[in-house]
């Protein structure tokens, strides 16, 4: 993996290479030998480890799962296939899927006495604080499988969270309209079981639409992994120290609802409405622009992608097919759209390398299908659930592995002495 080496100060230090992607500097022994940190704020010169889930070419534009491109994901394959690739390393064969969506839908039902949990909550909660709290107590229900060191139990901790992350969503946004929980209904399909929990009441059958079924099970898809973001950043964090993984996964959600990240499709919907019409556009522009207006176009930039996203072209096409089944236009869309090619036609966003994130018409088609801008990073959160286990599993069976701790440059005061309060 190794076989060049590069000098800093009197030392020389291991240059790695990945299969693909820039290569980096081995500066484990950095500290040792030169009594030095490296200085990153935001890690944005620093890989934290080593990873064979996801693979990211910000400047080109390209999302590779275990190497299978993202549009051709999106195009040929399922959720549930997506998430055997990001566990297993490989696609399934047909028997293999059919038994991995069997497990998972096996495990669809919370424990009931869960549901008390949420009656705790006002009706008003942000469903994400209902999530964060929920996913978080499931720890105090699976202890069969909260041993980190034992294979099969991560496993079945694995499984457990990708098909109960539906049915709590779908609680927390019952809860907050004040109708019933419904039960999962295990012979639909992750993305048809989860509409009806969610839009489903007691009182009728409830029929998936296969369309708005294939654009949701599209949705979590695209949303699945995207290697060492902030949220699975944080859930490495946390179970670099041995947490259990409902425990890390519910660190995950509260990283992922700040609106620098997950929240970043709620901002863009609700900025989409403020700006209301086309001829509105060059104002907010103007604002993202000014220096001194802390205003920026949401659902634009990235901290990887200095192209275009290649989720939101996915999405882009995928709004028009769910406006198309459910016959129905926005005129926001028309709004995002023109936002979309005024930005791109401007030196500052040209410069910047801004383009259009997937969070930047994702909310048009949630919004389209029914969800309200609450319930937003909620999906994703559901969705994203199976590349935060891969990945907390890919770090627990890791020999590298170690504690996470960052140092720092300190610039407080140098050592002094405690002063009585009467003499200050
Ligand atoms: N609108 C206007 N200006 C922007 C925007 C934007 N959306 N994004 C970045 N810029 C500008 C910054 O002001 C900065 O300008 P400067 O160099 O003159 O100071 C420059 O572009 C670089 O911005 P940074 O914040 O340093 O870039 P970084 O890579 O750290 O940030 C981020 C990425 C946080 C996503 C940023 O682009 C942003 O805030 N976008 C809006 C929020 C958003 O859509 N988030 C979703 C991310 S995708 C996801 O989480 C799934």
């Amino acid at each position: 993996m190794t076989d060049t080496s590069i000098k800093i100060g009197d030392s020389d230090y291991p240059v790695l290479s990945g299969t693909v992607g820039p290569d980096v500097i081995d500066i484990r022994k950095l500290y040792a030998k030169s009594g030095m940190f490296t200085y990153d704020p935001g890690f944005t010169s620093t890989a934290s480890c080593e990873s064979a889930l996801t693979y990211i070419d910000g400047d080109q534009g390209v999302l590779l799962h275990r190497g299978y491109p993202i549009g051709e994901l999106a195009e040929h394959s399922s959720f549930m296939e997506v998430s055997y690739l990001l566990l297993n390393g490989e696609l399934p064969s047909g028997d293999e899927l059919d038994k991995f969506s069997y497990t998972i839908s096996r495990h669809t039902m919370l424990h009931e006495q869960l549901a008390q949990f949420y009656r705790g909550f006002r009706r008003d909660a942000h469903p994400m604080a209902v999530m964060c709290g929920v996913v978080g107590a499931l720890s105090a229900f699976y202890h069969d499988s909260t041993d980190i060191s034992d294979p099969q139990q991560r496993m079945i901790a694995s499984h457990r969270l990708i098909a109960k992350m539906p049915t709590i969503a779908a609680m927390a946004y019952k809860y907050s309209v004040g109708q019933p929980f419904v039960y999962p209904k295990n012979d639909l399909s992750y993305a048809g079981n989860f509409l009806r929990m969610t839009f489903g009441v007691p009182a009728e059958e409830y029929e998936v639409n296969p369309a708005v079924e294939r654009a949701m099970d599209r949705i979590f898809i695209l949303h699945a992994d995207h290697e060492q973001n902030a949220s699975t950043s944080t859930v490495r964090l946390a179970g670099s120290s041995g947490a259990n993984p409902f425990a890390c996964i519910a660190a995950g959600i509260a990283c992922l609802w700040g609106p620098a990240h997950g929240g970043a499709n709620e901002a863009a919907l609700n900025m989409l409405r403020e700006i209301g019409t086309p001829d509105r556009i060059p104002e907010y522009i103007a604002r993202a622009k000014d220096k001194n207006d802390p205003f920026r176009l949401m659902g634009f930039g990235h901290r990887v992608y200095k192209n275009y996203d290649p989720r939101a072209t996915v999405m882009q096409k995928t709004v028009r097919e769910v406006f198309d089944a459910l016959n129905v236009s926005d005129p926001l869309f028309e709004t995002a759209l023109r936002l979309e090619e005024i930005a791109l036609s401007d030196d500052y966003f040209i410069e910047k390398k801004l383009f259009p994130n997937v969070d930047f018409y994702s909310g048009v088609i949630l919004s389209a299908i029914g969800f309200p801008t609450t319930m937003f990073t909620v999906l994703f959160a559901l969705a994203r659930t199976v590349g935060w286990v891969a990945q907390w599993n890919e770090m627990i069976s890791d020999p590298e592995q170690k504690i996470g701790r960052p140092r720092q440059l300190y610039t407080g005061p140098t050592e002094r002495h405690y002063v009585p309060i009467a003499e200050r």
